[in-house]
């Protein structure tokens, strides 16, 4: 991914969001948490270190949010303490945006947001001229799932449970609830750098189904690798993304 590809204002603008927050989570926070908010506590202090200008997933995320010609409906599998969903809310203009997480909130990103009060398990937020919706449940559930109904996903973001059983159960559920749009970008964190691992088998499997269902040409499936949450403290993530909008490994080549 360049710079060609992703304008430099993405990433400038993405990094000073990140800049803006000195601390994402407290020890009281992670303590209480259900599972550490899917971080290990010998990284937690990484994740206030600077980003560089090496390209993220949350940078290519805006990129392709730019390239819907629709508003953007988001949903992020896997929020976290929230830097990415953090970043999106701030760039994105009216955008609906959902974060679906097991853990509460967390109640440092929860603060930047207006709260627009609780229903049932979804909290409502707004961000500047994007609305936001927090589900706490569990990815496995077709319950916490339902409770999506209606809405219609262009803009994907797997980053949950890195399990193949989950990936393919994500997809069960997107399909079950017909959340996924007809013009769509699905984005996976965390898959396999090699092609024979549990994981990226089941991206490919799950890439072949939409190809099929969606007359997806086989070029809208591809991997590529950039950097995560911690940025340059750690190492590249493969990335996977299928798509209905013309997108192209051959965009992002190194
Ligand atoms: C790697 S973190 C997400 C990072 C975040 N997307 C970001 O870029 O900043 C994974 C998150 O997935 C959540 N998670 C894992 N399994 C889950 C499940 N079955 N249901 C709901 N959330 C789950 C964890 O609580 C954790 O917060």
């Amino acid at each position: 991914l360049q710079n060609r590809d992703v304008n430099p204002q993405i990433i400038a603008r993405n990094r000073e969001c990140l800049r803006a927050v000195d601390q994402w989570i407290t020890d009281e926070i992670y303590r209480h948490s259900r599972s550490g908010y899917g971080c290990p506590e010998r990284l937690l202090p990484m994740l206030n270190l600077p980003l560089d200008e090496e390209p993220t997933y949350t940078d290519l995320l805006v990129y392709c949010a730019d390239r819907i010609s629709r508003p953007v409906h988001y949903l992020e599998l896997g929020v976290s303490v929230g830097k990415n969903f953090y970043v999106l809310a701030n760039v994105l203009e009216h955008a609906l945006m959902v974060g679906f997480d097991w853990e509460r909130i967390n109640p440092l990103l929860a603060r930047h947001f207006h709260s627009g009060g609780v229903s049932g398990p979804l909290a409502i937020y707004t961000k500047g001229t994007n609305r936001l919706m927090y589900l706490q449940g569990d990815i496995d559930s077709s319950v916490d799932w339902s409770r999506l109904a209606g809405i219609r996903f262009n803009l994907v973001f797997s980053d949950a449970c890195h399990q193949p059983e989950m990936l393919y159960r994500e997809f069960e559920m997107l399909e079950r609830h017909e959340l996924l749009d007809g013009e769509f970008v699905m984005v996976w964190d965390d898959l396999d750098a090699l092609d024979a691992g549990p994981i990226t088998r089941a991206f490919l499997a799950i890439g072949r189904r939409l190809q099929q269902d969606r007359g997806i040409p086989p070029e809208g499936c591809f991997r590529i690798a950039l950097n995560g949450w911690l940025g340059q403290h750690e190492h590249r993530h493969t990335i996977g993304v299928v798509n209905s909008i013309g997108l192209t490994a051959a965009a992002f080549a190194r």
